[in-house]
């Protein structure tokens, strides 16, 4: 469902995406973890049409994107790592106004809203302007706006941020039963604990790199494989042995 094939992408001398090829079936809760500046945003960029590769192709359910945008971004729902909301349209319009752009049939589109609205707690501040929503209630809303035209493919870049820990379990739900359905999902996250629970194969960035791809039982006898010492199995072990991290004594002697 989800195709990276040689993904690249250079700015100016800074390779920000190093030749990534990845295949991800129908259904898939994909974890894509990586350190700061690892290069996750910008393959979520890539992926959802916001930026172009330098090189390789991005195809999602049998599309292009660089080739067949429309196509694609019909099939494709995305939450950004900030939520991108028109801050002078109240929830309610603002929701509208997104099932009005994915042509949502009215009478459905008006069901889905109050339902999500009436999920997320938001109902009271559906005629609140959003510019006085909190960071969380934004996410919520955004959230809830990428799920109005049933998108087969969905990209989340750190969804849970500024989520209180209901909000983040009603995510963590919708992700699993949406996967249930076939939806296939990728997720780039630095809550290790949600990406244990939830993705069904992780793949590690660091530098532009994959460096790592696989369950999280490949992904810890691959740790072991690279270490002269135990790897624990808990997914923090895994990747801060995987990116070279964990390393602290010489941090303590200054503080
Ligand atoms: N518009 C840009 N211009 C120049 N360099 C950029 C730009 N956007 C990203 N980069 C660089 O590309 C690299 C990858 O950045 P990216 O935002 O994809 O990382 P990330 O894995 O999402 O990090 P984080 O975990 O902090 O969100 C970084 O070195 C960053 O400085
Ligand atoms: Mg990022």
């Amino acid at each position: 469902m989800i195709k990276a094939i040689n993904l690249t992408k250079h700015y100016d001398k800074v390779v920000a995406l190093d030749n990534l090829n990845l295949d991800i079936p129908d259904g898939e809760i994909f974890g894509f973890l990586g350190p700061n500046g690892a290069g996750k945003t910008t393959a979520v960029k890539i992926f959802t049409g916001l930026l172009m590769p330098t090189k390789g192709e991005a195809i999602i359910g049998g599309h292009d994107i660089q080739k067949e945008p429309e196509e694609t971004k019909k099939i494709l729902g995305l939450v950004p790592d900030t939520p991108f909301v028109y801050q002078k349209l109240t929830g309610y319009e603002f929701l509208n106004f997104v099932g009005d752009l994915y042509d949502v049939p009215e009478g459905l589109r008006e069901k889905k809203i109050n339902e999500y609205l009436e999920m997320f707690e938001l109902k009271e501040h559906k005629n609140e302007l959003i510019e006085d929503y909190s960071h969380g209630m934004q996410q919520k809303i955004v959230f809830s706006a990428m799920l109005l035209h049933n998108p087969k493919v969905i990209f989340l870049d750190e969804p849970m941020v500024g989520l209180d820990p209901k909000g983040a379990r009603m995510i963590k739900e919708i992700l699993s039963e949406l996967s249930k359905r076939k939806v296939t999902v990728f997720m780039c996250t630095h809550t290790l604990e949600i990406a244990e629970k939830l993705c069904h194969r992780i793949g590690i960035i660091n530098k532009g790199r994959l460096i790592a791809l696989g369950t999280k039982e490949q992904l810890h006898k691959m740790a072991e494989e690279q270490g002269d010492r135990g790897v624990k199995d808990n997914l923090e072990d895994i990747f801060l042995r995987l990116t070279g991290a964990g390393e602290y004594d010489n941090i303590i002697k200054y503080l």
